[in-house]
């Protein structure tokens, strides 16, 4: 397993996704004589998933089942242990596009925090492409290196326990693209700068407050970058339900040729399967800055 490449059987040191109902998954990291408690009973590792396949259905002591997925940038960014605040998938989506991110393409990002984006650049810009992470916090950095290596993504990224806003991402001319989620984002626009190509590329900084966004923008401006465009992007998200909708009663409806005496058949209600509007919607998470740095 490896969070760029997709293996048919859960092998030791896999991350497995533990998918026991709608909205309740967990991550286990599967080892030999190893064994997870579920609500469902006990998952044993050497029997239940080393040798088995990624999707296979597994019966706990208790009898209940569980799904065990093979992990994705998606499934981790809803299972990490967070050590920080994290980027969720519908603006990952959108920084990811909007960057212009693909196989090859060489990313600087700052800060780190938990991972959770640098699994999705990672994914996009393999194999042959590269992530420069900036992580001042040094357990943070630390861990978030040791992750990697467990995800074997190791060789795709270099992680780098330094200020952003005052050594920058540590390389220069090099970056398709940079992000920045960091509190004072205008702090580092010149270092995103030199470490992007001469051709150019993209930013993207994420920022909770409006005022942030204001500081940035104008750092950006007076950078010369282009294109400077702040959006905010909203999920809605819709059950599916089958609802019963009563008919209205006009009374007897008979052709005008049929006897008094035939029933006629009465339908009250109607089955239909339709979508309910959202009975609670995320709120803000924040702005996105995009702005693109010109050929010089
Ligand atoms: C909100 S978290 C980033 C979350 C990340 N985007 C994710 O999806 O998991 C912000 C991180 O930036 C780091 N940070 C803040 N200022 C920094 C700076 N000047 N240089 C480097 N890292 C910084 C913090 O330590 C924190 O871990």
């Amino acid at each position: 397993m490896s969070f760029v490449e997709y293996s048919e059987f859960i092998q030791e040191g896999d991350v497995a996704i533990i998918f026991l109902g709608h909205d309740s998954m967990m991550p286990v990291k599967v080892q030999q004589g190893s064994q997870t408690q579920t609500r469902y009973g006990v998952i044993r590792h050497s029997k239940d998933l080393i040798g088995q396949r990624f999707g296979t259905k597994v019966t706990c002591g208790k009898g209940g089942w569980v799904y065990v997925l093979h992990p994705t940038p998606e499934l981790w960014t809803l299972n990490l242990p967070h050590r920080t605040q994290i980027l969720y998938t519908t603006d990952i989506a959108n920084i990811t596009m909007m960057l212009e991110l693909k196989p090859a393409s060489v990313v600087c990002e700052s800060g780190t925090g938990s991972g959770s984006l640098s699994h999705a650049i990672l994914r996009t810009i393999a194999p042959t492409g590269h992530l420069h992470t900036v992580e001042f916090h040094q357990q943070r950095a630390e861990k978030a290196e040791e992750e990697f290596r467990e995800h074997r993504v190791g060789h795709l990224v270099t992680v780098r326990n330094q200020d952003v806003c005052k050594e920058g991402f540590g390389v220069t001319g090099v970056a398709d693209a940079v992000f920045l989620d960091i509190p004072s984002p205008w702090e580092a626009v010149q270092h995103a700068k030199n470490a992007m190509k001469r051709q150019g590329g993209r930013l993207c900084s994420f920022s909770p407050c409006i005022e942030q966004v204001q500081k940035t923008c104008a750092a950006l401006a007076d950078e010369g970058f282009e294109e400077i465009s702040t959006l905010e992007v909203l999920l809605k998200v819709h059950d599916v339900r089958t609802i019963t909708l009563p008919l209205p009663d006009f009374g007897p409806d008979r052709p005008l040729e049929t006897p008094t005496d035939t029933p006629v058949p009465s339908n009250t209600s109607v089955l239909c399967k339709t979508t309910t509007p959202p009975r609670e919607m995320a709120g803000h998470t924040g702005y996105l800055t995009f702005a693109t740095k010109p050929r010089v």
